[in-house]
């Protein structure tokens, strides 16, 4: 899909379809007055005969309107103006995008960038427009042998605005959002994969692709015994029950300045967790394919990156490896020596998040980072608690978790601040190990993530428990690519404050 701005509040480019919003008030939007006077009334005709209400999502397409230079129109309603925000706005262009896909329309222009949203300045308002049009039209690579519906038409999509400043600015937010669109691609693509397929050798193979796609990024992936020499005794325990090699993938983008402090991102790359020996029941086991869309999600925010040129250094590292119950599979009762030196009592073999993130956090303070951040489908119990709504978001460092949160709002993809600290620690005391693995039913987001806190000590630190929005079940399935958006915002904006 190719994306541009154009300067024209008058609706007067000739596209496939003109895309204009009325609210529900009866009141045209800047571009719908336009064409309301070129079609002689057309559509405040039909709001006022009832046949267009202007509730927030509805669409109704007109073919060949006479009068409009566009072939064809859409109105998308826009709900009440005065409430018309971020989250209305961002509604409206999912309706746009998926009235558009219906039409034979090969480009559109979108006037609903020249409607005032909220706070969001014309850069955001374009760049979410690429974001939904790319999320909407996303497919996922199945192997289904039916023939496939056609793809949409739609190729190319203009964005109106006022003058040549807001084009510039347009254009920018363009081509952030379409980065975005290709990295959330890339981490759903990643996620969607079976298991059999999306093995930890595959997705360091498809890290290794990434490099040679984007040469700014540079790419070591560690095999069994590299991971041994490390001593990363956790991981190597979650690994061991299953056929698959783990692996350890390290990717660097270096565009900020030289030796200034990286932000690492860690993913959680759990290619499938049985469960191990603690076996999880078989209802909804399949989607523990998706247990590895934190390390999906940090590799999609890389090539988001990389694709800008963001001047900022990233290291990337994913702990991947199966969670299997085999004849060699780490046992309940087990102690384990972690990187760090600590020794970790095994209660719960499904408890294997934990294990293989505590391993990469200690391997992520030889790059001296400015922050880490862990990303993982860590907790049910997170899921319990917040919901399929909010990511969890725990951090020793209240700057850092401010800036996360708020890069959630402002990329909608939200995460809610929950606890950590020496309480739920407590509840991790083994009598044979430093700690164990497990802390009981109560607050199971905040143990496991007070587990990591025990490895994060002196670093600046966040966990994204993203258990809960990483991926959809249901009739609806298939990976969200949640936190990308998050990320990438959280990246964009520590660059433009400092
Ligand atoms: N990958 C799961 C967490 C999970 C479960 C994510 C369901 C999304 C949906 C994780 O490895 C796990 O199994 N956690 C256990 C921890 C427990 C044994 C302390 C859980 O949440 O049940
Ligand atoms: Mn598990
Ligand atoms: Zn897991």
């Amino acid at each position: 899909m190719e994306f541009k701005a154009i300067i024209d509040a008058k609706a007067r480019n000739e596209a496939g379809c003109a895309v204009v919003g009325v609210y529900d008030d009866g009141n045209l939007g800047k571009a719908a007055q336009q064409i309301d006077k070129q079609t002689g009334g057309l559509i405040g005709k039909l709001h006022a005969d009832g046949d267009f209400s202007g509730k927030l999502g509805e669409v109704l397409l007109l073919p060949a309107p006479a009068g409009a230079a566009a072939a064809r129109v859409l109105l998308v309603g826009l709900g009440a103006r005065a409430s018309f925000g971020r989250k209305q706005y961002r509604r409206a262009l999912q309706s746009t995008v998926q009235a558009l896909a219906k039409t034979g329309a090969r480009d559109a222009v979108v006037y609903l960038a020249l409607e005032q949203a909220g706070d969001l300045d014309v850069e955001y308002r374009a760049r979410n427009v690429a974001e939904v049009f790319c999320a909407q039209l996303y497919k996922i690579p199945d192997l289904k042998t039916s023939a496939k519906p056609k793809a949409p038409r739609l190729s190319s999509v203009g964005v109106a605005v006022a003058d040549a400043r807001a084009c510039k600015a347009a254009a920018q937010g363009l081509r952030i959002g379409a980065a975005v669109g290709r990295g959330l691609a890339l981490s759903r693509d990643l996620a969607n994969l079976p298991p059999n397929v999306c093995t930890p050798t595959y997705l360091g193979t498809r890290a290794q692709g990434l490099s040679k796609d984007f040469p700014s990024i540079k790419t070591k992936v560690l095999d069994e015994n590299a991971i041994k020499a490390l001593k990363m005794g956790a991981f190597l325990a979650v690994a061991q029950g299953s056929d698959q090699p783990p692996r350890l993938i390290v990717s660097e983008y270096h565009g900020g300045k030289k030796g200034a402090p990286p932000i690492c991102l860690i993913g959680k790359g759990i290619t499938f967790d049985s469960g191990g020996i603690s076996l999880k029941d078989p209802p909804a086991m399949d989607e523990m394919k998706f247990d590895m869309s934190g390390a999906a999600a940090v590799l999609g925010t890389l090539r988001t990156i990389a694709e800008l040129k963001l001047p900022v250094n990233l290291v990337v590292i994913v702990a991947t490896c199966e969670n299997m119950p085999g004849g060699g599979a780490v046992k309940p009762a087990d102690i384990v020596t972690s990187m760090s030196g600590q020794t970790v009592e095994i209660l719960n073999t499904d408890a294997e998040g934990r294990l293989i993130l505590c391993d990469a956090i200690t391997y992520s303070r030889r790059f001296k980072p400015a922050a880490v951040i862990d990303v993982a489908t860590l907790t049910g119990a997170c899921i319990i608690a917040l919901g399929n709504h909010f990511s969890g978001l725990m951090s020793n460092d209240e700057t850092l978790a401010d800036e996360l949160a708020s890069a959630g709002i402002r990329a909608d993809d939200r995460a809610w601040r929950l606890p950590i600290g020496e309480e739920y620690v407590d509840q991790l005391k083994s009598n044979f190990a430093d700690i164990a693995n497990i802390g009981g039913r109560e607050g199971g987001a905040c143990t496991a993530a007070s587990f990591l806190s025990k490895f994060a000590k002196d670093l600046q630190w966040a966990h994204l428990d993203v258990a809960g929005t990483a991926w959809l079940g249901g009739a609806q399935k298939g990976s969200t690519g949640r936190p990308v958006p998050l990320l990438v915002d959280f990246l964009i904006n520590r660059v433009n404050s400092t």
